[in-house]
């Protein structure tokens, strides 16, 4: 079991595969990605090693994450071999759903268990506007066919943003009201790149938290094993809204998880202002060497980032490690 110095067990891994991304979300690439590193992108096989490794440590969930996901040709391949590696209990992924109205049969038929997909907002033009892409409807009737097709777990993130989305929040209590969804909002955390669009934009998960108890919201008891979210429910809706307030005291409490980039750079933190590169390992068979590094490298982690001073680290954007 991988434990840090502050008694936090790590059974969730994020997993990036690419940093490249077809999106230009306007507070992480607003110029596109300009990926020079896809060629050096961990391989399948370099894939399968290292989640073995840290399945041996413990890990039991794995998040396939990016930059965006499936721009992989390989992923279903990765999907399934990632799924049938002993102790992974759970494989989601979190992409920006520009393929998931056409790949979601092939990617659950692979073993996928659960799917994030990004949605800052539900009009059309605003959705155009904050990713570069118009294809809000097309992302939308995706995510009802992920449903329809008996996905366990669907979410939508949706990052907040004072301009774009901040009085929007009857429209997507909407959106849940008959969809066995979770929506999550999550507060814009200051990175490297998008200090004056930050500055402009951040609003916090608190405006939102007071309106849903007003509305008559009332917060989910947080499971043993739940990351840093805050869920809430009403008799009246089938979905859940989820609160992400990287900014609130305590929010790195509960941190489970660990990161690990496109690259094979472990991160112990999304805003750790180092991280090591554990590539040399994946070439031998061996697990336990890995898991022993990794648990090496945990006993380092801070007990919280340091975003309220707005320390943001390595982190330029989260497509370099995956959000
Ligand atoms: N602040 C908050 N969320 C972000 N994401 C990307 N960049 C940021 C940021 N600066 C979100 C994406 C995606 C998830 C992985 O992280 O929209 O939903
Ligand atoms: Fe791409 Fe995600 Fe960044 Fe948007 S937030 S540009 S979808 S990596």
């Amino acid at each position: 079991m991988l434990l840090d110095q502050y008694h936090r067990r790590f059974t969730y891994l994020r997993l990036s595969l690419t940093e490249s991304c077809n999106f230009r979300c306007n507070y992480c690439l607003p110029n596109g990605s300009d990926c020079q590193n896809r060629a050096a992108e961990l391989t399948a096989d370099e894939v399968v090693a290292l989640v073995k490794g840290f399945a041996l440590a413990g890990t039991r969930k794995i998040r396939l994450t990016g930059g965006e996901p499936t721009l992989r040709k390989d992923l279903c391949d990765i999907i399934s071999r990632v799924k049938s590696v002993d102790g992974i209990e759970k494989v989601a992924m979190t992409t920006n759903g520009y393929r998931l109205k056409r790949d979601i049969g092939d990617w659950l038929a692979a073993g996928l268990d659960a799917i994030n997909v990004s949605v800052d907002s539900l009009d059309p033009a605003t959705f155009h506007l904050v990713t570069g892409q118009d294809r809000l409807q097309d992302i939308l009737s995706g995510i009802d066919l992920a449903l329809e097709l008996g996905c366990r777990q669907v979410k939508l993130n949706t990052v907040l943003l004072k301009q774009y989305n901040g009085q929007a929040l009857n429209q997507f209590l909407n959106f849940v009201k008959n969809r066995a969804i979770s929506l999550r909002f999550i507060e814009l955390m200051q990175t490297g790149d998008n200090q004056s669009f930050f500055n402009k934009q951040h609003q916090s998960g608190a405006s939102i938290q007071a309106q849903l108890l007003a509305l008559g919201w009332t917060q989910l008891p947080k499971l043993a094993d739940a990351g840093p979210a805050l869920e809430y429910s009403h008799p009246d809706y089938h979905g859940t809204i989820g609160l992400i307030m990287p900014y609130s005291k305590d929010f790195c409490n509960s941190c489970n998880r660990l990161r690990v980039s496109s690259l094979g750079d472990l991160y112990l933190c999304l805003f750790a202002s180092e991280h090591r590169n554990l590539r040399h390992l994946l070439t031998g068979n061996n697990p336990a060497e890995i898991a022993e590094f990794v648990q090496k490298q945990l006993l380092d982690k801070p007990i919280a980032h340091s975003l309220q001073q707005a320390q943001t680290g390595l982190t330029k954007q989260l497509a370099m490690i995956g959000g």
